[in-house]
């Protein structure tokens, strides 16, 4: 049975607890750029794959969405998800939680979703143009994939330090070697080691393609144009964390 690096318990408190900034890649990055890429989601169905603690599914609800999804591979997150959402939405109906891997998503019981999202965790997947299949599945006619993963330029990260540094420890390359070679990436986090796989940019876009998708709008976003954050994300003024594409089922 695959296991989420998340139920390592170090691992989801130092995740939530970097989760409660409001100062984070997720919230200064990651989520304006997915909710500037929404539809109008008023009386849709939304299914979020990888939702986490399901604060995605919150906010598409606050938007008028009819009937949300979340599914997660960590039996924490789902538990957390879970307890917000009674929390927070106490006569809320129409909101379902799995705690499932996200290639096995032709199991859950609803269909003909109008709109699939995905943050930050497509890089966990292993085989993308089969999970692209079973997307497609679960999406209603002209359905919408919206997703953000790790740029391949991080994900592509091999050995060695990721930065060259100058004598004065300032960062003055990001290394790019190893961008050919996809699959698998030993990675280490709040030092714990779980996996990752690259893919190239053009293997994503060609892998959406192969899937019957229509590309609608690819975002990189960076930062550099907001300099009130120039001093938290230094890094974001050169290069781009996230790959978002935004694309309809045809
Ligand atoms: C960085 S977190 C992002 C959580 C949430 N999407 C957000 O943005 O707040 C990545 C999530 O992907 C989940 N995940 C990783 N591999 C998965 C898989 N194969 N199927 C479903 N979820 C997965 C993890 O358990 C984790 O909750």
């Amino acid at each position: 049975m695959k296991k989420s690096i998340y139920d390592t318990p170090i691992f989801f408190e130092r995740y939530l607890k970097l989760r409660e900034n409001p100062i984070s890649l997720n919230e200064i990055v990651e989520k304006p750029t997915m909710f500037s890429l929404l539809p109008d989601l008023k009386g849709k169905k939304v299914l979020d794959l990888g939702c986490g603690a399901g604060g995605h599914l919150f906010h598409y609800l606050s938007l008028g969405a009819s009937e949300v999804v979340g599914l997660d591979l960590s039996q924490s997150m789902i538990e957390q998800a879970k307890s917000d959402f009674a929390k927070f939405f106490p006569n809320q109906t129409g909101c379902n939680f799995y705690c499932l891997p996200m290639e096995q998503i032709s199991e859950i019981k609803e269909s003909e979703f109008d709109v699939i999202t995905s943050s930050f965790a497509f890089h966990y997947i292993e085989d993308f143009p089969d999970l692209l299949r079973k997307i497609s599945a679960k999406l209603a006619p002209n359905g919408i994939l919206i997703f953000s993963q790790e740029h391949p330029i991080t994900t592509c990260h091999k050995i060695g330090e990721r930065w060259e540094k100058d004598q004065n420890k300032q960062q003055v390359a990001y290394r790019l070697n190893h961008y050919r070679e996809e699959g698998l990436r030993e990675r280490n986090w709040f030092q714990q080691s779980f996996k990752t796989y690259h893919r190239t940019t053009a293997t994503i876009i060609n892998d959406l393609i192969q899937a019957g998708f229509q590309i609608e709008k690819v975002e990189e976003p960076m930062l550099a144009e907001q300099p009130e954050w120039h001093n938290e994300f230094k890094d974001l003024l050169h290069r781009p964390p996230l790959l978002f594409i935004k694309s309809v089922k045809k």
